[in-house]
């Protein structure tokens, strides 16, 4: 395969916005896509599904939770592409009490909120970020990475202390501090001291933030890297989107929900912006005052 093909990746595409996006990457993005899944037979269901409308996306297993499965995907776009041209880190997961919550439904969880917590930081923060760390060093000039948040991270932010809205918007954050202030929420809901600590009880928010900051602060730090100019960073929200994470509650189809997803992967060379920004229906949001 010729080095020089242009390759698109996203994570947790073998349904709901994740496979929506491939789908309109298999129709606008000059490369191959690839469509990838913590389960195989799930996401090789899922490129079949997408045969059968006539699109030809590849498959490539990662479960973003396991440092093996992302150092294999890495390995191989390094030897079959020699780099990465779009990244879309879309997988997550979100506590169903939490998502019930947000549609006024109130239900108590199976497991504890610590656990629920710590489960959903660990993936939508870590295990996103350790995709991030070891894809990063393969995007080419001109990648655009996008970060799925939430306008969840709107909602949740002013139910904030000042003291933390401050180190959220603060804008020199860099990762060690942005590590540190998103360990310390971890670390109350250990204590159970989130709201003391300034925090809201709402971990999937929570972690949504987390993923803005931590995208506001990779497109700050890829600028500085003049060897390989223009690449973009951005989070955004899909919308309220009718999928398996939502109990189909969300009012937008999957493929309605994948297009701001597929405006910031498909942004073109040297746009002015947006960079390191947070997006919803294509256009940027700031956090509230
Ligand atoms: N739906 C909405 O209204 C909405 C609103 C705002 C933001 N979002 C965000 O949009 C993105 C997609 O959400 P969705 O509604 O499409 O959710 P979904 O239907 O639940 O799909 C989530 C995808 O992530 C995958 N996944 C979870 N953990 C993974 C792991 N460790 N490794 C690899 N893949 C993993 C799932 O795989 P399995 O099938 O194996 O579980 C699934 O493919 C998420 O980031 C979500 O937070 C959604």
């Amino acid at each position: 395969m010729a080095l020089t093909k242009r390759v698109a990746v996203v994570t947790g595409s073998n349904k709901g916005i994740g496979f929506a996006i491939v789908r309109g990457l298999c129709k606008q993005f000059d490369g191959d896509v690839y469509l990838t899944a913590r389960n195989e037979s799930r996401g090789m269901k899922a490129v079949e599904d997408l045969k059968k409308e006539g699109l030809n996306p590849l498959f490539h297993q990662l479960d973003i939770s396991d440092p093996t499965s992302i150092q294999n995907l890495k390995t191989f776009l390094h030897k079959q592409y020699g780099g990465l041209d779009v990244l879309i880190n879309n997988a997550a997961i979100a506590d169903m009490t939490e998502v019930l919550s947000f549609y006024g439904i109130t239900q108590k969880g199976d497991i504890s909120y610590a656990k629920q917590a710590e489960n959903t930081m660990k993936v939508n923060v870590w295990d996103t970020l350790a995709v991030c760390d070891a894809l990063f060093p393969l995007l080419r000039p001109h990648a655009r990475v996008v970060n799925i948040s939430s306008e969840a991270s709107t909602m949740i932010y002013p139910k904030c202390s000042k003291a933390i809205k401050g180190r959220i918007r603060d804008p020199d954050i860099t990762m060690d501090q942005f590590k540190k202030l998103f360990r310390e929420f971890e670390a109350a809901v250990t204590s159970d001291t989130v709201e003391e600590k300034g925090w809201a009880k709402v971990a999937y928010g929570v972690s949504k933030i987390a993923v803005r900051v931590m995208s506001y602060i990779q497109g700050k730090d890829l600028t500085k890297d003049t060897k390989r100019p223009d690449i973009v960073v951005n989070s955004c929200c899909p919308g309220d989107v009718d999928t398996d994470m939502t109990d189909h509650r969300g009012i937008k189809t999957i493929d309605e929900g994948a297009e701001t997803p597929l405006y910031l992967a498909l942004l073109p060379p040297n746009v002015m912006g947006p960079r390191g920004e947070f997006v919803k229906d294509k256009q940027i949001e700031q956090w509230p005052v």
